[in-house]
């Protein structure tokens, strides 16, 4: 590129090698407006990152281990393995239509990541950071294994509410150990847990207090420092990282049937997908991971997983001989419409459920206007994310380009001007880019976007004084109209420019259009696009819409009613009692699909008062319940039914009955009255399991 007026300062400096994750999303959910808060801020910078010529490579994986994927997937009647894989083929799918640009995207059940796993657990042994002692733990005798507090349920030991889990009380709020409950039960099996000895492997993180209270100071975001001051003077306890067979995990290399805990080989995914991409490009894993690095390595998380990031993380890595990260940024929590994601209100919305429905950046470029460096939790407001999209995006950016590029078209074949009337202004648009380039860097998008709107405006003003459609009725003036649009395309490149990491796709589209090679960062220091061809203009971005809203959050609602049925129930039509079911239609095999069959165990059956037809049976589902008011009381007592199996529709709307909400119903045969046989599955067969 020859000498350029345009920008002295803004040149490429020294080429930085740097090493991005996010956090491992659990192969057990979808991804939802939550995760994507993290994933979209992450591929922002890293994609400013290569914009501006740096070495930044970026990598992610499924964290495919634990307790809850292995429970699911027996629930689901398929092995962990198809489940990870189904999952992980989601995941990818969600990511890569939001536009996360993963350059490696793994899973944590790798042979890289046993690899890592054992060797970091090896060399934390062998230096004596390694403990054993025996404890004592709740154990499920049915089902045979170690219950984790979360899938332990009973009556809360302040208030007494019933179905409360083994770590605190929806209710009231107290937290206690799950031997406190009342009547605890194992929300797996349904038996009373037991207490049971076993050998746990821990952690000392102890060991590493002196060197994570410098580390934490000097890497870690000013907020976060107050939250690891509090666990500092909480004392840093030792790490349980093992867990007894059966797990969903790492066997422990020296000690046979015990497992690692899904978190201590969840980080280490990033340094197997690194690998993984090594092996794939030829690039060396030692000189990001080794202790002598050169590299910056950075961790994208949500302020839920600090402790592992912070502490575990770094002192593992220390203790093992590998290098530490150069940052760990947290970021906050999605709210959305001021609150919690709500099932209910229908704002818990998953990314699948969006794509429906919405262009993908619209969500990216709002997050954007949103975010900053700090761990504050951000709102999604619809509304005002209908507004700003368009007022910003199509109201102002696209705006420019479609004003100018008519002109061009018509009145010039395509061929842009051979100087610009006002290079000074373009010089201005050009060193903008360094106080953007610097609230990119920082993390700082909200102030990005700013500054690139203030352009946006100057850019539409220029064009508004100059008013080439009233220049444009006098063919004399028709230099003054090239000119104008010239200007005015030249200054929409620059803005296209400094979005592209956010509008990833939009500014490809700006770019073929505008017919250059690049909208990398320095490429419009090197001059204005005179005496250039450009092609003809496309619209690069439509209006929301509120019906395509309003779609998102009547799906989102109707999401819940498919799949978890414990809302508050719509008053609905009363059951239509089983006696008077007619012969149905014939129906497809995808109809049938539709309907969630499983196998449930009636863990309690009342009667109702008042009711002269209707069962209060309580079921469980394999680690849920559901209360399910059945017309079966003509047929059975309800001691008759206690602790038997049987079949329930579970994905059923929830029913507001006059009793309370049903939310399900249970298969039964027969004309009625006293002849009705409640369905039963044979014998094998466990609560949650599918009905295929
Ligand atoms: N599997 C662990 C991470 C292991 S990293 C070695 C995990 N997974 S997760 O699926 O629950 O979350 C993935 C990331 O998304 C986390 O950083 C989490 O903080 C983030 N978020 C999940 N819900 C979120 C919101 N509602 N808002 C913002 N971020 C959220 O944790
Ligand atoms: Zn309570």
């Amino acid at each position: 590129m020859p000498f350029s007026i345009y920008s002295v300062t803004d040149m490429p400096e020294k080429k930085r090698r740097i090493l991005v994750t996010s956090a491992l999303p659990y192969a057990n959910g979808s991804i939802h407006l939550g995760h994507l808060v993290e994933y979209i801020q992450t591929d922002i910078w890293v994609r400013f990152q290569k914009s501006r010529g740096h070495h930044c490579v970026y990598v992610c994986a499924d964290d495919a281990h634990g307790t809850p994927i292995m429970l699911r997937a027996e629930q689901e009647g398929i092995t962990p393995e198809a489940l990870i894989e189904r999952v992980e083929a989601e995941h990818q799918a969600d990511f890569s239509e939001f536009l996360v640009g993963f350059d490696n995207y793994y899973s944590t059940h790798s042979p890289e990541n046993q690899h890592y796993a054992n060797l970091i657990y090896t060399r934390l042994r062998d230096a004596g950071h390694i403990a054993t002692r025996t404890i004592t733990q709740a154990f499920d005798p049915v089902k045979e294994m170690f219950l984790p507090d979360r899938f332990i349920k009973g009556e809360c030991p302040r208030c007494g509410t019933p179905d409360q889990y083994g770590d605190s009380c929806e209710s009231c709020g107290a937290t206690y150990a799950p031997t406190d409950l009342k009547n605890p039960r194992s929300a797996i099996s349904g038996a009373v847990p037991v207490e049971k000895e076993s050998l746990h492997y821990f952690f000392r993180l102890g060991d590493f207090e002196p060197f994570l209270r410098s580390w934490v100071a000097e890497h870690i975001q000013p907020q976060m420092q107050n939250k690891l001051g509090e666990w500092f003077e909480t004392g840093l306890q030792d790490w349980d990282i093992s867990r007894d067979a059966p797990y969903w995990g790492f066997e422990i290399p020296d000690a046979p049937g015990k497992f690692f805990y899904v978190w201590l080989d969840a980080p280490i995914g990033y340094m197997a997908s690194f690998q993984n991409y090594c092996d794939r490009t030829g690039e060396s894993f030692d000189d990001y991971w080794g202790r002598e690095s050169g590299a910056e390595l950075y961790h994208f998380i949500g302020k839920d997983i600090a402790y592992f990031h912070t502490l575990f993380w770094p002192a593992e890595l220390h203790g093992a001989g590998f290098r530490t990260p150069s940052a760990v940024f947290c970021h906050g929590f999605l709210t959305v419409n001021g609150q919690k994601m709500s099932k209910s209100r229908g704002t818990f919305i998953m990314a699948r459920t969006y794509l429906r429905h919405l262009r993908p950046e619209y969500l990216r470029y709002y997050f954007a206007t949103k975010l900053g460096s700090g761990i504050e939790d951000l709102d999604l407001n619809l509304e005002d994310f209908r507004q700003r999209v368009n007022s910003d995006l199509v109201g102002k950016v696209v705006n420019i380009a479609s004003r100018c590029a008519g002109f061009i078209h018509k009145l010039f074949e395509g061929r842009l001007a051979a100087t610009l009337p006002d290079p000074h202004t373009y010089g201005e648009f050009v060193a903008a880019g360094e106080s953007i380039a610097e609230a990119y860097e920082a993390r700082e998008f909200s102030r990005a976007m700013r500054e690139v709107m203030q352009l946006a405006d100057r850019a539409n003003q220029y064009i508004d004084e100059q008013k080439p459609w009233v220049m444009a009725k006098d063919p004399l003036r028709a230099p003054e109209v090239q000119a104008v649009c010239t200007q005015g395309l030249n200054l929409f490149r620059v803005l296209a420019t400094w979005l592209a990491p956010v509008l990833p796709q939009m500014c490809e589209d700006a770019r073929a259009f505008l017919n250059v090679e690049t909208l990398d960062w320095h490429a419009v220091a090197g001059g204005p696009l005179v005496d250039h061809r450009i092609e003809p203009f496309k619209p690069l971005m439509q209006r929301v819409e509120p019906a395509q809203l309003e779609a998102v959050v009547e799906e989102s609602r109707e999401h819940l009613r498919a799949t978890a049925g414990q809302a508050e129930a719509e008053p609905a039509a009363p059951p239509s009692p089983l006696e008077e079911n007619p012969i149905a239609a014939e129906i497809g095999i995808d109809e049938f699909a539709k309907i969630d069959l499983r196998v449930a165990r009636i863990e309690k059956a009342e009667h109702v008062e008042g009711a002269d037809k209707l069962l209060k049976l309580t079921l469980d589902l394999g680690g849920e319940t559901r209360t399910v008011f059945a017309g079966i009381k003509s047929a059975y007592q309800p001691e008759q039914l206690t602790g038997r199996l049987t079949v329930m529709v579970a994905n059923l709307a929830p029913r507001k009955m006059r009793f309370g909400v049903s939310e399900g119903m249970v298969l039964a045969a027969g004309p009625g009255g006293r002849e009705l046989f409640v369905l039963a599955p044979d014998s094998g067969a466990q609560p949650g399991m599918r009905v295929k």
